[in-house]
């Protein structure tokens, strides 16, 4: 029996290895990590992830070959493969801060690796890394010199959080990257024959170790660099009547372009896109290619300049402040069906509308309470250290301007406004008859995720804002926003 042992308990270790022992059951698999709660929650019926399907997959298979542990070393010195999917933030300090890529995680699992192994293994990057990251890891678990053979891959994984189980069991591709020396192809094989199970052959990528790790920073800038496109465009429609919907239907009929990942919206969140884009810049940097990383960059300042504008656009539309008045923010995980707050452009527009001191009554079906008030209290770049290592007392500043509730129509009572920030499917369904009535006249709605009909909420009487759309003529009559 092949074990597997998976070190990194998150929304990546979690379902991946939860899908692997779900197609392969003739393989174990033991996810480990640090932090207790975490591994606590995947054993009991309440999983620490919100994720559609997920339950499912892990109900079939937990105690049977699919397990969670915080005994970490027994089981990865038990393993023949071990997956690496720990968490790699943006560095807050030091050579790098705000760009390069924390790998501290990283090398103290792979000390650890190092440290607990009697046999020979397959390690496997499934975390994000800088390309070469490899090369420094195969030093690491070299470092005592037992005479362990290590053989290191990449296997980046491209799973999207709200679609993770059909993106893992029905995969565009599976990426696996190694020496190209004839260890190297044999532990490519091994890993091959694990997804051979459910992935045809031809959806299975075989790359060296350097073009695998370079093709996830790749691919996240690609589809970040769409949406900071898209939305570009929406600031320029808005200017001249041109509607975004339209635009990237149009552009996006083009076999070339394709239709997907063309949403315009409030700013594009999530754990990876601004983490990895950073990160590559910096690579670029370091390998002397200003002009590269420039390019680059742009993408994320057209990301905050995105989410800069919405909140110009709130404040500027309802007579240029919102000072003491109360704002209903409809959605704060980084996109729907998800509970994941890491990033997300919820927490940039609440803190520019608390700048300008509103009162903020904030739901979210799927995000607690204590996650938005710890999300709205915490530094830049922190918040993808572990959870555990994190302060959790908000400060009381942000207490007395926020609420958070747990109805929509409760966030909407006697609200000013409201700003719809996630495109859960139940915002669409609002009754906004009684949404109207229950506001503050003139009602606003500012839609960041073009989730409602604009049209029929204009007939009930609120001044409508939807993102890269023609403005209503309040909106073309106030100030322009920058
Ligand atoms: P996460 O924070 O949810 O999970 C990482 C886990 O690793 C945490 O539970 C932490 O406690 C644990 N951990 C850290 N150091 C450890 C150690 N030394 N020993 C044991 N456990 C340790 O992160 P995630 O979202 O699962 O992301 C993991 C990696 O996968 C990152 O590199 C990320 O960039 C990449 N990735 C994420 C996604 C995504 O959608 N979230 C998609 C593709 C790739
Ligand atoms: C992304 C990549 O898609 C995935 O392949 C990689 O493994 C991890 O990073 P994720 O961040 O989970 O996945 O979600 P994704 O669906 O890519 O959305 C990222 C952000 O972009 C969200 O805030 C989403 O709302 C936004 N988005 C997406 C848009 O604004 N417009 C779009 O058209 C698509």
């Amino acid at each position: 029996m092949v074990k597997i042992c998976c070190i990194g308990a998150g929304y990546v270790g979690g379902p991946t290895m939860a899908v692997i022992a779900f197609k392969c059951p003739e393989i174990e698999v033991v996810v480990v990590d640090i932090a207790a709660p975490r591994i606590n929650a995947w054993n009991s019926d309440h999983l620490p992830i919100y994720e559609p399907g997920l339950d499912d997959v892990v109900k079939q298979c937990r105690g049977k070959n699919l397990f969670f542990s915080t005994d970490v070393e027994k089981h990865v010195a038990e393993a023949d493969i071990v997956f690496v999917s720990v968490n790699t933030p943006t560095k807050t300090q030091g050579l790098g801060a705000g760009k390069a890529a924390d790998l501290t995680y990283w090398e103290s699992a792979a000390r650890m690796i190092a440290d607990v192994s009697k046999s020979d293994k397959i390690v496997v990057e499934k975390s994000t890394v800088p390309v070469k990251t490899a090369e420094a890891i195969e030093r690491i678990l070299t470092h005592n010199r037992k005479g362990i053979n290590f053989n290191i891959l990449s296997n980046p994984e491209f799973l999207a959080e709200g679609t993770a189980i059909a993106d893992l069991f029905n995969p565009d591709r599976v990426l696996i990257g190694g020496r190209e020396t004839p260890e190297g192809q044999k532990a490519i094989k091994a890993l091959k024959d694990v997804y051979a199970h459910w992935v045809p052959d031809d959806r299975i990528l075989c790359t060296n170790l350097w073009s695998a790790e370079l093709s996830k920073l790749a691919a996240n800038a690609f589809l970040a660099q769409r949406i900071s496109s898209v939305n570009a465009m929406s600031a320029l429609c808005e200017a001249t009547g041109a509607d975004v919907s339209q635009v990237s239907h149009s552009i996006g009929t083009d076999s070339r372009i394709g239709p997907k990942f063309l949403n315009a919206s409030v700013g594009f969140g999530g754990s990876c896109f601004q983490k990895d884009i950073l990160n590559l810049v910096y690579i670029c940097e370091c390998n002397g290619l200003p002009e590269v990383a420039n390019y680059w960059k742009q993408v994320i300042k057209v990301n905050d300049y995105q989410k800069t504008r919405f909140v110009n656009r709130v404040v500027s539309s309802m007579f240029n402040t919102v000072s003491g008045k109360k704002i209903a923010i409809l959605g704060f995980a980084f996109k729907k069906d998800t509970g994941d707050t890491r990033e997300t452009p919820a927490i940039d527009v609440c803190k520019g509308l608390l700048g300008d001191k509103a009162k903020l009554a904030i739901y979210d079906p799927q995000v607690t309470e204590e996650q938005i008030l710890r999300d709205l209290s915490m530094k830049k770049f922190d918040w993808d250290h572990p959870a555990h290592l994190q302060p959790s007392s908000p400060t009381t500043s942000t207490n007395k301007q926020v609420s958070v509730v747990w109805d929509a129509y409760e966030a909407i009572k006697d609200a000013h406004g409201i700003c719809i920030l996630t495109e859960w499917d139940e915002f669409k369904k609002l009754d906004y008859q009684k949404v109207f009535e229950n506001m503050q006249k003139p009602a606003f709605v500012f839609d960041g995720r073009n989730v409602v009909d604009a049209n029929k909420l204009r007939e009930i009487g609120f001044i409508v804002y939807s993102i890269g759309k023609p403005l209503d003529a309040w909106l073309k009559d106030m100030p322009a926003v920058a």
